[in-house]
């Protein structure tokens, strides 16, 4: 149920909560799990700089007494924490149902620990389909034609102005997918986070709380 989704929400942003230290510079993903982590997070009272990957995320930082600053003021973080739409063995991961995925892959790979939070619906055996992505305005019925398999969320753009949309294509090895999405110059960027990305997954099934290090 849709309560039992948000207590684990709730229960896995409590637990990477946790894993922040005083001093940190935090990275802030985006979406409904890394809600309930803001202002577990204030609770702690900890001193920390934090870099946030949306407005909304921002703002909420702000409100519970956080301090956002610009990446470029904190181009190296300690640990990043965020949500996911699909985790799978690797760890692999599709995000940006929220259209931020560029934004919180930069975040994420500038933070010396990623640390992924979810309730127990996203864990899944194989990743499926839609990938979001983030393309160029510019040429963008070229790199459409080339990918073949896209499909453009109407009038969505990314924080940064590019143009959302989803890779709808079967794929059988993400890699192989997103190698071939990496070597498009229409394609800024997209939402399969590989492996080498992830050094923690925090999963909430009920009151039990999953923690794997990779
Ligand atoms: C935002 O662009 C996304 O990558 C989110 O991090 C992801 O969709 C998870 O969101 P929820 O925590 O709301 O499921």
């Amino acid at each position: 149920s849709v309560t039992t989704s948000e207590a684990e929400k709730h229960a896995a942003a409590t637990y990477a909560a946790g894993l922040v230290e005083d001093g940190m510079r935090v990275g802030l993903g985006t979406g409904s799990t890394v809600a309930p982590l803001i202002p577990v997070l204030a609770a702690r009272g900890l001193n920390l700089r934090c870099v946030a990957t949306s407005v909304a995320t921002a703002e909420a930082a702000v409100a519970a007494g956080l301090v956002v600053e610009s990446f470029d003021a904190l181009p190296e973080l300690d640990i990043a924490i965020d949500g996911a739409d699909q985790i799978a063995p690797g760890p692999w991961l599709i995000k940006g149902g929220g259209r931020a995925h560029t934004r919180e892959k930069l975040v994420a790979v500038a933070a010396a620990r990623f640390v992924v939070i979810a309730s127990h619906e996203k864990p899944v055996p194989r990743l499926t389909p839609p990938v979001p992505l983030e393309l160029l305005a510019f040429g963008l019925e070229s790199t459409l034609m080339r990918l073949g398999q896209a499909t453009v969320r109407g009038g969505v753009l990314s924080p940064d102005g590019g143009i959302i949309a989803d890779w709808t294509g079967a794929f059988d090895d993400p890699a192989e997918l997103a190698r071939r999405l990496d070597a498009d110059p229409g394609v800024v960027g997209h939402g399969l986070f590989e492996p080498g990305l992830v050094s923690d997954v925090v999963v909430a099934t009920g009151a039990d709380v999953e923690h794997t290090r990779f």
